[in-house]
Formats: C-alpha cells, sequence, structure tokens
C-alpha cells in the first residue's frame, strides 16, 4: 500500500448507530480497541458493556436515526467532546416479516412505511449529517481523505425471501444510494462503502425460529455457519484502511444465496 495513504483509526473520531446490539456493539469494540474515540447512537440505553468504556473513548447519544433535530444534537455534543467525525458506521434497522397477501389479509402499509422510514430514512438521516461533520475536517493524507462512511445494506437486498418485501426494499435502497454517495462525497476526499451481511449471529436473528435458521444455515456454502459479529467488524476496518474500496456494495455471507 502506498505511502501514508491508509486512513489511521486510532485517536479518530468515528459515529457508530445501532451501538447497543449486534452489529454495531461490535464495531464500538473494534473501534476503541485500535484507540478511535466513538460516538454511540441507539435508541437503546447503553448496555453494561458500552457504560463501562473509558469516558475518553465512547459517549452514548440515546436518540432515534429517523429524528432529525436529535441526530442533530447528539453528532453536535459528540463532536464538541471528541473533535469532527472521521467515520461513520450505520448499523442501526429493524428486521420485519408479513406477507403480502397474509391469513389475516393484505401487509400492513404502516409497517412498510416504519421499516423504509428507520432502514433507509434513519441511515440517510445518520450519513447525512455525519458526511457535514466529515467534510469539516482538515486532511493531511497524501490522497486528501477526509473520512469514510460505511452503511449496512443485507443479501435481502439482492436475493429477498417471501414476507421480505419491505425489508428487502429498505436494505436495496440503502445498496443503490451506495454509488451516488460516492459519487457526490468524493470531492470532499469521503469514500463511501455498504456492507451486505448474510446471517449473523446478532439478537436481531437470535429472535427468529428455528425453522427460519436452520434452512439459511444449511444453503450457506462455506462455512455452515452463521457470521460472527466480530467479522463484520473486520470487514469494517479493512474498510477504513484500503482506500481503493468505494461506491461498492461488499457481500459478507459464506456463500449463502437465499
Ligand atoms: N444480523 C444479521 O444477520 C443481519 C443480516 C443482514 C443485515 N443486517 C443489518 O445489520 C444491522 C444491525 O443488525 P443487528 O443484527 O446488529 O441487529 P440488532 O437488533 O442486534 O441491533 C440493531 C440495533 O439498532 C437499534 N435501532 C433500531 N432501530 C433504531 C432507531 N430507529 N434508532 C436508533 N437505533 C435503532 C436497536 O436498538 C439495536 O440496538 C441492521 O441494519 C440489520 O438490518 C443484519
Amino acid at each position: 500500500m502506498g505511502k501514508g495513504n491508509t486512513m489511521q483509526i486510532s485517536e479518530k473520531t468515528i459515529l457508530v448507530s445501532g451501538a447497543s446490539s449486534g452489529l454495531g456493539g461490535a464495531c464500538v469494540r473494534r473501534m476503541i480497541g485500535l484507540g478511535a474515540r466513538v460516538i454511540g447512537i441507539d435508541r437503546s440505553p447503553a448496555s453494561n458493556e458500552l457504560t463501562a468504556l473509558p469516558s475518553n473513548q465512547y459517549w452514548h447519544g440515546q436518540s432515534d436515526v429517523t429524528d432529525e433535530q436529535s441526530i442533530r444534537d447528539v453528532i453536535g455534543h459528540g463532536t464538541a467532546r471528541f473533535g469532527a467525525l472521521s467515520g461513520a458506521i450505520a448499523c442501526a434497522g429493524v428486521l420485519h416479516g408479513e406477507r403480502l397477501l397474509g391469513r389475516d389479509g393484505p401487509a400492513s402499509l404502516e409497517a412498510f412505511r416504519r421499516v423504509l422510514d428507520i432502514n433507509v430514512g434513519g441511515t440517510f438521516n445518520v450519513v447525512r449529517l455525519a458526511s457535514e461533520s466529515i467534510a469539516s475536517r482538515e486532511t493531511t493524507q497524501p490522497d486528501g481523505e477526509r473520512g469514510v462512511i460505511i452503511m449496512t445494506s443485507s443479501i435481502a437486498a439482492f436475493d429477498g425471501q417471501i414476507g421480505q418485501a419491505a425489508y428487502a426494499a429498505s436494505k436495496g435502497a440503502v445498496a443503490a444510494m451506495t454509488l451516488p454517495l460516492a459519487r457526490e462525497l468524493g470531492r470532499f476526499g469521503i469514500r463511501v462503502v455498504s456492507i451486505a451481511p448474510g446471517v449473523f449471529e446478532t439478537p436481531m436473528m437470535q429472535a427468529a425460529s428455528e425453522k427460519v435458521r436452520q434452512p439459511l444455515l444449511e444453503d450457506s456454502v462455506f462455512p455452515k455457519r452463521f457470521g460472527y459479529p466480530e467479522e463484520f467488524a473486520a470487514m469494517v476496518q479493512q474498510i477504513f484502511e484500503n482506500p481503493m474500496l468505494n461506491g461498492t456494495v461488499l457481500r459478507l455471507d459464506a456463500g449463502l444465496r437465499m
């Protein structure tokens, strides 16, 4: 790799949404371990694990990603404490399953709107406000890089299952936003990459029934297991550190085609 082009995560300020659980929680641990200062966002309070982190490295802003003013306030408070952002990892999201024509009639339009609002609107809200902070930073990187934005799509964006119309639409939208955002933010020295995870062992998936989990395990090519959240965080680290990753959606799925 060219000298000095790799983004150093140590002592940078990174925003993580969905910080209280699963994939977001693993990203918080990884970034803290690498010496970053992390601003966590979640609608849930900080877990015991997050509360135990050193206060000069972690600050928790309990808020809803769809709320314009509270996300602006969290980024404002967090960056006043830790300095302007060098990165944002958008993990907050919700899973929803409902057949279009179920036993009780057509699927709920309200539920469809809620999933889109959180998974797409919430991601867009976090990314637009984070990019404003990243763009305000001075940069000394040889390439002029200021920061990195990582969004969480899903393989459901490409092979959504029965009952996943809302979820697949929301994750498809995240995948589709990746290239236009990268093109737009390139002139500020900001890269944008999405990860499309297969199935990861998090509270979201642990809540699914064996009837849902088992076929997903069987259809994985190799290894035949669900991913560990730490493996998602390792991919996040690589995206930060590899300046040639931009404008793309990376599947991380053990070859699973649902
Ligand atoms: N686990 C998987 O197998 C998997 C696969 C593909 C994609 N994903 C995606 O990865 C992301 C993280 O999922 P996870 O498995 O860690 O789930 P999770 O349920 O363990 O964690 C999600 C976190 O997001 C938070 N959140 C939800 N809605 C929010 C809102 N409106 N405002 C603020 N915080 C909110 C929740 O409180 C929770 O802490 C999600 O976007 C999910 O769709 C997960």
